[in-house]
């Protein structure tokens, strides 16, 4: 069957190639997790999607294939058909809509209470982006406990479960956080950036009720701001606007949700954050990029004001139910504005050379591969 793969070390690399067809017996990843007896899911691939790690991974930048092979199979964003289970597998039958976690359980406490984003151990196993192979490809078989199912009528939305457990995630991390304040009533939000991460996190802050303002560079009027406004949030170009007159109006945020990949606003956004707020750190910064900060002033004011710092990355199968039932309460809040967010679907796997240059595209928010063409 057909599988989309690079050399990890080697910048460029993608390529199509065979693979073998994966069988129900078979061990996806014995080098890392055993599937039980009777617990394997036999998955259709039906839709892949690609964003930034896919990008660093082509650019040799990030990456690592398996134990054994020269090639990782990219791909960690699934959405798929069963067409097979084992005898021992309960949760879902063919037929059924699905996604797979991204995350292999490494042998830390952590993973070993299905913690597996938490890991305490340096190397993390990842399908489609370090030590596994992921899933852009014909068929896939994994553990029922890393298949999670997707609502039928969500099924247009499916290719955005994996984004959206990681959104899901990072919000609910700096919840959970804020629970030393014994009292917390966040009212106001930043977002920085509004690609596919920054959309959704906006979607599930207005679905909370706070007020919510998306910041990118560019003015509008463009899709980015007409899916941040019928999410009922405000789209603020930081190049029309400055930060300080942003602040001045708004007051300073209870929390940012920061999303652009850029380790400069990361550090930058400690500026703005609010008394006893959360600073939710998600950018994932490949590369070298060194950035200058006031650092006496910003460690008075966080000091003084109790500030908070959460970092999150990955989600387990609690988080993609979790950013599953987001997805889900945004359809019936905000009908018909999830799925402006996938822009560019790509048809077919052989077409994996368009789909990586559609990722350089700015105004791409979701880049993604329907598999069966
Ligand atoms: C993926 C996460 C993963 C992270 C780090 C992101 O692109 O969506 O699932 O944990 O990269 O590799
Ligand atoms: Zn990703």
């Amino acid at each position: 069957m057909k599988a989309v793969a690079v050399i990890p070390g080697q910048s460029h690399s993608v390529h199509l190639r065979d693979v073998p067809e994966p069988k129900l017996t078979d061990q996806p990843h014995p080098h890392v997790c055993k599937v039980p007896e009777g617990r394997a899911v036999k998955i259709r691939m039906l839709q892949v999607g690609v964003d930034a790690t896919d990008r660093e991974i082509n650019e040799a930048l990030y990456g690592n294939a398996p134990p054994g092979f020269e090639h990782l199979v990219i791909g960690h964003e699934s959405f798929g058909q069963v067409v097979e289970v084992g005898d021992e597998v309960y949760e879902v039958k063919p037929g059924d809509y699905v996604t797979c976690t991204v995350r292999r359980p490494g042998g830390s406490l952590f993973d070993k209470i299905g913690r597996n984003d938490i890991t305490s151990e340096e190397v993390y196993y990842e399908r489609g982006i370090n030590l596994c192979h992921g899933f852009m490809t014909e068929y896939v078989v994994d553990d029922a406990e890393y298949v999670v199912p997707v609502p039928v009528k969500l099924k247009h939305l499916g290719v955005l479960a994996e984004p959206a457990s990681v959104c899901a995630k990072a919000i609910e991390q700096a919840y959970l956080a804020q629970h030393r304040l014994q009292v917390w009533r966040p009212r106001l939000a930043y977002v920085m950036g509004a690609g596919q991460i920054g959309l959704l996190a906006t979607m599930m802050l207005r679905l909370k009720g706070l007020e919510v303002y998306t910041l990118a560079t560019k003015p509008g009027p463009h899709l980015k701001q007409e899916i941040t406004e019928a999410y009922g949030a405000t789209y603020v170009s930081t190049r029309e606007t400055p930060m300080e007159k942003l602040i001045k109006e708004t007051g300073k945020p209870d929390i940012i949700f920061e999303a652009t990949g850029n380790a400069g606003v990361c550090f930058e956004s400690m500026k703005y954050l609010g008394l006893n707020g959360a600073l939710i750190w998600t950018s994932i910064t490949g590369g070298k990029q060194e950035v200058t900060v006031d650092g006496a002033k910003i460690n008075l004011e966080w000091v003084l004001g109790n500030k908070l710092l959460v970092s999150s990355v990955n989600g387990n199968r609690g988080h993609f139910e979790l950013g599953l039932q987001s997805l889900s309460h945004g359809v019936l809040t905000y009908p018909g504005v999830t799925e402006r967010i996938l822009t560019h679907p790509v048809k077919g796997l052989e077409n994996y050379a368009t789909m990586m240059k559609l990722l350089e595209d700015k105004e791409a928010l979701k880049v993604y591969v329907d598999i069966q063409g």
